[in-house]
């Protein structure tokens, strides 16, 4: 059966990973990137290698228009949508007395806004298909809030919330909402952190060492197949046991 996945943020990291593991699961697969064109293409040519087709397209996802744009493209390049996967972020750590208006407005539009209307426009063509999968890629800041990253947490915290309730409101169109929590994983995003403080994160971790993209992209596909129908308004931590429970 065709099935196709839009991935925001996959040019690099988890979001790459990810279209890859859907791309083994037989979607075709639709990536978002901000800025980095030749990361993104270099995904879609890794996911064509897998004998699946792939569609390139820029957004930055501030811009709630163009969050709602893109999913329309994405659908209409793939010839419908049955999985979005909402994975875009980036970090910006600070004081939390330092966070303007606009640092706030920003994280909260990227990770919860964007979501928010990815799903409003995709859940549709996941109607009409009568097949959807939505995953919300949050993080263990969600679970034990971030000094250093106040806004960060509370719009990933914000995405679980967003996940529960779109899992029930959706549940009665046989679409499943969940969320995923990467620990430290292994990508451009904390490589400066891990760098710095590797051995003490790592002491901390009891599986004692950061994931790579593939562990999570493995949890996020599974959520994403059609293996998973019976679980929905879930939240599952893939963070090497740093937070259990
Ligand atoms: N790495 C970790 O340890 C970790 C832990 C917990 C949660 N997470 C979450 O996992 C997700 C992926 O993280 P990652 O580590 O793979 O990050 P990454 O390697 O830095 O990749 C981030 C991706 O998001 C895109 N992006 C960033 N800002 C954007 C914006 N304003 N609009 C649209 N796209 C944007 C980037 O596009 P460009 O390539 O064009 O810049 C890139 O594709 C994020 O939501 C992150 O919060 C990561």
């Amino acid at each position: 059966m065709k099935r196709c996945a839009l991935v925001t943020g996959g040019s690099r990291g988890i979001g790459a990973a990810t279209a890859l593991a859907l791309a083994a699961r037989g979607y075709d697969v639709a990536i978002t990137y901000r800025s980095q064109r030749l990361a993104a293409e270099g995904v879609a040519a890794e996911v064509e290698r897998l004998g699946r087709k792939a569609v390139v397209l820029q957004a930055d996802l501030a811009d709630p228009a163009r969050a709602r744009e893109v999913v329309r493209e994405a659908a209409d390049a793939l010839g419908g949508l049955h999985a979005l996967v909402n994975n875009a972020g980036y970090v910006q750590r600070m004081p939390w007395d330092e966070i303007s208006l606009e640092d706030w407005n920003r994280m909260i539009g990227v990770t919860l806004t964007a979501a928010f209307i990815t799903a409003q426009v995709a859940a549709p063509y996941m109607m009409e298909a009568g097949f959807g999968r939505i995953v919300n890629v949050s993080s263990l800041r969600a679970l034990t809030g971030s000094a250093h990253g106040v806004h960060y947490a509370a719009a990933k915290a914000g995405l679980l919330g967003l996940t529960k309730s779109l899992a029930l409101a959706l549940a009665p169109h046989g679409i499943t909402v969940n969320a995923v929590c990467p620990g430290f994983t292994a990508t451009d995003m904390n490589r400066e952190v891990l760098e710095k403080r590797g051995d003490e994160i790592r002491a901390q971790i009891p599986l004692g060492r950061a994931a790579e993209p593939k562990e999570v992209a493995a949890v996020v596909s599974f959520l994403c197949s059609e293996e998973a129908s019976y679980i929905t308004g879930e939240t599952i931590s893939v963070n090497g046991g740093i937070r259990m429970g």
